[in-house]
């Protein structure tokens, strides 16, 4: 079974509107919407500006988090229907960041993909051990722990529309890649974690993406592995010809 790959960029906390909609244009002018599905997940403020920009040229949009919630006294928390609102098509939920700097548990994360499913919102949901985890052998069961909790009391049809990203913390921002073979041997072990949690069928729809510094120079290697269905590029998505690079590998 083939599945569409997919190539969302993670902004995290950079550019101003008018830096995003440059972006944009210059991203747009020339892009075919081809094989490969794109995404950009940019923050908040910018997802309007963005909506337009992007309007008819098949780059689809995403935000970098939501609340759970449909609305309530949250202060500072955006709600899956106001970014439906703005037509956001997918959300990156469980950032190794948000997981570190926020107080986002396995339990948040499950929360909040149940909200995205039932808004129509497509998950991207970040899983990936840090270093000391990796060093001592465990970072097959902490991905495994990630996944079990995170996707607990999800459909067979929400898991098979999911998006899960691997992203290795120790690779994230530092220019140490995971191998090819490492990227691949752990989204492979992602999509075995699938299959005994549902199905064979299931599984071999899931997509599962490689993320940590992710850039044209090795974006052929790890994109061309069979069972990795993509990528979530942070720094190299700043620049659209970086972006555009990694997305034509
Ligand atoms: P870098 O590509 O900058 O390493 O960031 C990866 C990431 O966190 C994407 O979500």
């Amino acid at each position: 079974m083939s599945r569409t790959k997919i190539i969302a960029g993670n902004w995290k906390m950079y550019k101003t509107i008018a830096e995003a909609v440059s972006f944009a244009y210059e991203f747009v002018a020339g892009f075919r919407e081809g094989e490969r599905e794109t995404v950009v997940c940019a923050p908040f403020t910018q997802l309007p500006a963005l909506k337009r920009a992007f309007s008819g040229s098949g780059v689809k949009l995403g935000a970098q988090n939501m609340h759970f919630e449909d609305e309530g006294a949250y202060t500072g928390e955006v709600s899956p229907g106001m970014l439906t609102e703005i037509g956001v098509d997918y959300c990156v939920i469980g950032h190794s960041e948000r997981r570190q700097y926020f107080a986002e548990t396995d339990e948040t994360v499950n929360k909040k993909l149940k909200a995205a499913f039932a808004h129509g919102i497509a998950p991207i949901v970040c899983v990936g051990e840090v270093l000391e985890q990796r060093d001592a052998g465990k970072a097959f069961d902490v991905v495994k722990s990630q996944i079990e909790k995170g996707l607990s009391g999800l459909s067979r049809e929400d898991a098979a529309r999911l998006v899960v990203a691997y992203e290795p913390v120790w690779a994230i921002g530092t220019g140490r890649t995971a191998t090819p073979d490492q990227a691949e041997e752990m989204c492979s072990f992602i999509r075995r974690t699938v299959k005994d949690l549902y199905d064979a069928d299931t599984a071999a729809k899931t997509r599962i993406q490689y993320g940590g510094s992710v850039k044209p120079s090795n974006a052929t290697e790890l994109l061309s592995r069979e069972e990795i269905d993509g990528a979530l590029v942070g720094g190299a998505s700043l620049s659209p010809v970086d972006f555009k690079s990694i997305i034509e590998f």
